[in-house]
């Protein structure tokens, strides 16, 4: 369930065990989460920015900010998108299924997703290409692969990311519209101007290319399973646990990160205080002394007590945004595709450590 490896160079723990991920997850004093890369004075821009977003903060201050911006995620405020995400769903719809074939990521899973993500935070829908060339490039820079140069690269687009925030909060200052952004500068006691424009960088990153990636591997699971597709078929009622189980079975997230802040014991190794420690939600997913056939893609399961949205104090806030908008997407899919297959059966995969991404999805 743990043992000691290195990632980059790096020397770390692994944790694999799903009862062990979830007791380290469950300690965040214990075990912080640090922005990496730690040593190095470059990177300005993305040190600025993650110093001020909630996923690396800790206890008080980030509760406080969490708890503020958490304002627009209620399930009962997230309801309230339902409406705009089945329309978009099936308008997008209306124009693919009369092509002979399309891809699932760029033309039906990132239009969805990014059009949602732009009317939640108000910014205008012009510019919603440009949230997807950031997202994108972003997940690159928080993902355990990168190098120097995606590093420099995911820098130069925070700077920008920056800059276009810093602009959109000027403008809804002088007319504030009915949109977070909005909600959020009239906490202005509570949330300083630089945590406002990081949590609308981590917005765009957190709640873009997650999304898109949970709807496209939930296509691809049902194309590998037909039997599957066809049980969904003569049941709609298991669509909500479809989407569980595509999170437990092809996890967006397959990796996270925390620091030992004491020396302690798990599953009987000696953890020193300062230790790096990287948590395989994934594996844990797939964890046998959780899940009955772990390797299998089964909707009928009774119960999916899955990592993939982490646990505890940073447990995703976006969780029931992500579910709402990849169960709209299925329904709408069940209702107007009766089958469908791969254009291919050569999957191409990002070349990404902690997410499960695919590159494109060409369905027919
Ligand atoms: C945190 C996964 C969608 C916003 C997290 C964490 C995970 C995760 C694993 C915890 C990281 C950790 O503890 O180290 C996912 C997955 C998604 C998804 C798999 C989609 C399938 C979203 C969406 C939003 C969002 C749609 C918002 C629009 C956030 C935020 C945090 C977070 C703000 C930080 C919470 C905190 O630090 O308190 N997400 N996420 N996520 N997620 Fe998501």
């Amino acid at each position: 369930p743990i043992y000691k490896g290195s990632m980059l160079k790096q020397p770390g723990w692994f944790v694999t065990g799903y009862k062990e991920a979830a007791l380290i997850l469950k300690e965040p004093s214990f075990f912080t989460r640090i922005p990496l890369p730690r040593s190095t004075e470059k990177y300005g821009h993305l040190k600025r920015a993650q110093s001020k977003m909630m996923l690396y903060m800790n206890n008080h201050d980030h509760r406080k900010l969490r708890l503020l911006v958490n304002k627009g995620f209620t399930p009962k405020q997230v309801e309230e998108f339902k409406p705009l995400i089945e329309k978009i769903t099936h308008s997008l719809l209306d124009e693919l299924i009369v092509k002979k074939e399309f891809d699932v990521v760029s033309e039906f899973a990132f239009p969805l997703t990014s059009l949602v993500i732009a009317t939640i935070l108000g910014v205008p829908e012009e510019d919603r290409k440009r949230f997807r060339v950031w997202a994108s490039a972003l997940l690159q820079s928080i993902d355990f692969s990168r190098s120097h140069k995606t590093l420099e690269e995911s820098d130069r687009l925070i700077g920008e990311l920056n800059d276009y925030f810093t602009l959109v909060i000027d403008k809804k200052r002088k007319k504030p519209c009915n949109d977070l952004i909005s909600k959020l500068i009239k906490e202005e006691d509570k949330i300083t101007n630089e945590e406002l424009i990081a949590t609308s960088i981590l917005l765009v990153i957190a709640g873009h290319e997650t999304t898109v990636n949970l709807i496209s591997n939930t296509v691809l699971a049902f194309a590998k399973h037909p039997a599957q597709w066809e049980l969904l078929k003569s049941d709609s009622s298991l669509v909500a646990p479809s989407i569980e189980e595509v999170l437990r079975y092809e996890s967006p997230t397959q990796l996270t990160a925390r620091v030992a802040m004491k020396d302690t014991e798990i599953a009987g190794h000696q953890l020193t205080s300062g230790d790096q420690i990287y948590l395989m939600l994934g594996a844990a997913n797939r964890d046998p002394e959780v899940f009955e056939k772990p390797n299998e893609f089964i909707i009928s399961r009774k119960s999916i007590p899955h990592l993939s949205f982490g646990m505890g104090a940073h447990f995703c806030l976006g969780s029931t945004l992500a579910r709402l908008e990849a169960q709209a997407a299925l329904a709408a899919l069940l209702q107007r595709l009766n089958t469908y297959e791969l254009v291919s059966n050569q999957i191409k995969w990002r070349k990404l450590m902690g997410f499960r991404s695919l590159e494109q999805l060409r369905i027919k």
